[in-house]
């Protein structure tokens, strides 16, 4: 099984943004930890960040044929991106978004989401924990699928 893992902007930036936010631990801390839930879970992963929309769409187009899954974490692009919501409908393959903080009780301008509209269910608020229950969530529902 194989899950690809996107991450938009300012991500690469943690550590430094905003800790009060977003913690103190930096991204590398994120892919390290991201990368041994992958090990627990048994299933294989591509990490991915970019600060480019068309970047994180070129990577969603590619994932179509070569991965199971998607989980993604689109950043400031969440509250935007049309693109990244035609992506991933475009791929069809089931995603799951990963919010670090409770958007849900930040600004009025996060409350929208627009990949999170092509995907099966958000995290949000858990901080790394998120990325955790996401590959989790994708896991099960991928094996439910084959059956
Ligand atoms: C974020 C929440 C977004 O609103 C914000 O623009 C981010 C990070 C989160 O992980 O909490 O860059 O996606």
């Amino acid at each position: 099984m194989k899950i690809l893992v996107l991450n938009g902007p300012n991500l690469n930036l943690l550590g430094l943004r905003e800790p009060d936010i977003y913690g103190r631990q930096t991204y590398s801390d994120l892919e390290r930890f991201v990368e041994s839930c992958a090990k627990e879970e048994g299933v294989e992963i591509k990490l991915f960040q970019s600060n480019h929309e068309g970047a994180l769409v070129d990577e969603i187009q590619a994932a179509y044929g070569n991965f199971d899954g998607i989980v993604i974490n689109p950043a400031a692009y969440t509250h935007t991106s049309v693109a990244i919501l035609d992506a991933l409908k475009a791929v069809s393959l089931p995603a799951v978004e990963v919010h670090l903080s409770d958007v849900s009780k930040r600004e009025a301008f996060r409350q929208i989401s627009y990949p999170g509209m092509a995907c099966l269910k958000t995290y949000m608020g858990l901080g790394f924990e998120g990325y955790r229950q996401a590959l989790r969530f994708l896991k099960a529902y991928l094996e439910g699928a084959k059956r």
